[in-house]
């Protein structure tokens, strides 16, 4: 075989020679492209003039300064604006244009967190394929997602945008994005790069507050933030994102050891890194950097080949950090290739342009509705159901009371973190259950309680509709008699309650976790009429539940389910589908137990871990994995193939899943782990398998499962190093962490 020069690396050394370090400085450039209303006001904080902001931007392009812009949609602005790159630029090198397509683009699915809970990556492959369809269409090239951040503090807003708690389930939704989204190639005229999201250890903010500090050991950083970050790499990621927050007290977009020795020295990371938004800029802010010169050396220096900036980039600097030999014009050039293959292959420098005509289509497409509608019904999580309420039966109901301002809000149906939606084509949960119930169904609908609000506004006020309103002249009081009124008089009550959509995601952490205004007050009134009563919750973290949890019989976590969500949630109640979604994190009693994780080391009194609080059980009101269905299964005959094995041994476990019901179901069957003794005390349960099994009626499942050196190895703060110990292990497969059906095996050194 002659080795053939490579043609990509051919075209971007050619454009290399040819550059200036200002033009260089330029590819490595990423702006914001604000066309806000006239009025809009923006968050102080972020720094940004609404006004002249675009101006700045276009005036960069005309002199080839930026290479890539960000948070624009339009297509025909797409369109116009690399036609203004392409000719400020002296080479001619078109922008590559990035987007926060965090779930969904025209088509929003559910919220990132409530598809983790769908524990299926076919289905959440699917819908990122479809996201990244709509994006491309429109102009769009890269993706500034997944989130896959282990987030175990739900005080922290951007739980939501993650997986939650489980490095094993956060790594297998991480690997389902990247490929829903790039597909084999990011170049294809349906794809668009993924861009795994922040590297690395943002979600353990101090205290849950975002942007606040973090501090994590290795052992965890390798064995809990890391490998989510590692699958999507492996799965082939086009880009990384740098995180905003000092970690350990590096700030994390210039920490060398996190994008150079880890990212691609042990990982073999071959894309591009981008800072996020102003990070570089910030690293003088931090106190970390001496200036903006510095800063940008700094940065490039650590390994981030991209800054993203709102305006003022300390990129722009690089020149002169050469001139002072700060930063080698080498060192430059290896950031630069990276952006220009980046350009070649998506081939950009065949045709930059977008088919607006093609957009509409694309973005039309009624498929695209229907795999976020199937979506929809795969992450609800059915966290109780006393006697079976659920499903309803609209036969035999004659009227439902729907209640509460979330169940007939569109806005906050979507969830937040979107920006491109349409409104009128969204299903609330009043018009599903309205259109499911049929005619002969009276369908009655009161808000019941005001909007609850904000102590302080979002960053997000500046795009119109973020901000819920009452409608004129709502009587607080007189609404709430109302609503119970309807309720009383109903055969099954339906509340919808949670967060507002402004309340979670970035920059929207929480001191508390109850439910937001006079809700809870709603739901108990609700309860007191005695009529049968269902409360659906719309969140992306845990609330605080505990009353509910013992007095509503039926309650449903639709999360904030996306343009089809009210369809599908109705497809839920009425028993079209049986709920299969699982909790992809522990579901604390209070604010106070947080952080509570189930994969906790055993301690030196496991038997009173119940008790670790004299005030509060110190269990979760829900434990990890837990989902129920309409339909009964159960575990029996758990065998492990054979009970020793060596070191790099591997052994397969299976059990007999059986559903004794008369209705066709899904079950994720999940598999827990135990060492019992080693080189470390190792967690009480460790996630290290899953499937999602449908099983028809009256029907049984063999599920099988392998164990080998990759899921017993971990790394050891004392060996600073991965290790595999001989020992004895437990392992339990169940339908969630609590599974109580056991066996053990060993493994030895020989
Ligand atoms: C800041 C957020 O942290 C990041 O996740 C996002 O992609 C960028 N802004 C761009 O909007």
């Amino acid at each position: 075989m002659t080795n053939a020069p490579d043609p990509v690396s051919a075209q971007v050394d050619q454009l290399l020679k040819s550059m200036s370090p200002q033009e260089k400085a330029g590819q490595l450039t990423q702006y914001f492209y604000f066309r806000l209303p006239g009025d809009a006001q923006a968050d102080p904080a972020l720094g940004l003039d609404v006004g002249e902001q675009p101006r700045a931007v276009e005036d960069a392009l005309s002199r080839g300064a930026a290479g890539s812009l960000l948070f624009v949609t339009d297509p025909g602005e797409i369109n116009r604006l690399q036609r203004l790159a392409v000719a400020g630029n002296r080479l001619g090198v078109p922008l590559m244009f990035g987007y926060d397509v965090i779930h969904g683009l025209r088509t929003i699915f559910p919220v990132p967190i409530a598809m983790a809970a769908s524990w299926d990556p076919e289905t959440i492959e699917h819908s990122q394929a479809v996201a990244a369809r709509e994006a491309r269409a429109v102009g769009i090239h890269w993706a500034f997602a997944p989130m896959v951040d282990i987030a175990r503090d739900p005080r922290w807003g951007r739980i939501i945008e993650g997986a939650g708690e489980d490095p094993v389930l956060g790594a297998a939704v991480a690997a389902a994005q990247v490929r829903g989204f790039q597909g084999d190639d990011y170049g294809a005229a349906d794809r668009v790069i993924a861009g795994p999201k922040h590297f690395a250890g943002y979600g353990a903010a101090l205290g849950g507050r975002d942007y606040d500090e973090v501090n994590l050991s290795e052992y965890e950083l390798w064995n809990t933030y890391f490998p989510p970050f590692r699958a999507a790499v492996e799965a082939g990621a086009g880009n990384v994102m740098t995180a905003y927050m000092d970690l350990n007290g590096v700030p994390a977009s210039a920490d060398r050891w996190l994008f150079t020795e880890v990212l691609r020295t042990t990982w073999g990371f071959d894309g591009f890194v981008v800072s996020d938004a102003n990070a570089v800029r910030n690293l003088v802010t931090h106190g970390f950097a001496r200036d903006l010169t510095d800063a940008g050396a700094r940065a490039v220096t650590a390994g981030v080949d991209m800054e993203m900036a709102i305006s003022d980039p300390a990129y722009a600097q690089l020149p002169e950090a050469l001139r002072s030999g700060d930063v080698s014009e080498e060192m430059i050039d290896s950031r630069v290739r990276k952006i220009l293959e980046a350009k070649v292959r998506l081939g950009l420098f065949d045709d930059p342009y977008v088919d607006e005509h093609r957009a509409r289509e694309v973005l039309a497409d009624p498929a695209h509705r229907e795999v976020a509608r199937l979506a929809a019904r795969r992450c609800a999580v059915l966290l109780r159901n006393e006697s079976d309420l659920l499903p309803l039966d609209a036969g035999t109901l004659g009227s439902i009371a729907v209640l509460g301002p979330l169940a007939a809000s569109r806005r906050d149906t979507l969830g937040p973190w979107v920006f491109d939606y349409d409104l009128d084509e969204t299903v609330t949960v009043l018009d599903g259950v309205r259109h499911a119930a049929g005619d002969n169904v009276r369908v009655e609908y009161a808000q019941g309680v005001p909007v609850a609000q904000r102590a302080f506004p979002s960053m997000f006020d500046m795009f119109g509709g973020n901000t819920p309103q009452d409608p004129a002249g709502f009587d607080a009081d007189a609404e709430f008699r109302r609503a119970v009124e309807i309720a009383a008089a109903a055969d099954v009550a339906i509340v919808v309650a949670g967060e507002w959509q402004n309340m979670i995601g970035e920059a929207a952490s929480r001191s508390s976790l109850e439910l937001p205004g006079r809700q809870l007050d709603l739901i108990r009134a609700v309860v007191a009429t005695g009529t049968p009563t269902v409360l659906l919750v719309m969140n992306g973290r845990p609330v605080d539940l505990s009353w509910p949890a013992e007095h509503v019989p039926a309650i449903l976590d639709i999360w904030y389910p996306g343009t089809q969500g009210g369809a599908a949630v109705a497809d839920l109640l009425f028993g079209t589908v049986s709920p299969s979604g699982r909790l992809p994190f522990t579901w604390p009693r209070s604010v106070g137990q947080v952080p509570m994780i189930y994969a906790h080391t055993r301690s030196h009194e496991p038997g009173n871990q119940a008790r670790r609080y004299w005030d509060e059980a110190s269990t979760p009101l829900f434990p990890f994995g837990h989902g129920l269905t309409y339909a009964r299964f159960t575990y029996t005959d758990l065998t492990v193939d054979r009970p020793t094995v060596g070191l790099d041994g591997t052994v397969t476990v299976s059990v007999q899943v059986t559903n004794g019901s008369d209705r066709e179901a899904t079950e994720v069957v999940q598999l827990y782990l135990h060492q019992r003794h080693g080189t470390a005390s190792r967690p009480v349960r460790e996630l290290k398998g899953f499937q999602r099994v449908a099983i028809p009626a009256r029907a049984s499942r063999r599920v099988r499962f392998t164990i080998g050196p990759a899921e017993r190895q971990y790394w050891n703060s004392a060996a600073r190093d991965w290790v595999l110990d001989p020992s004895t292990f437990d392992v339990w497969v169940g339908g969630s962490s609590t599974a109580e059906l056991t066996g053990t095996f060993e493994v030895n050194t020989r």
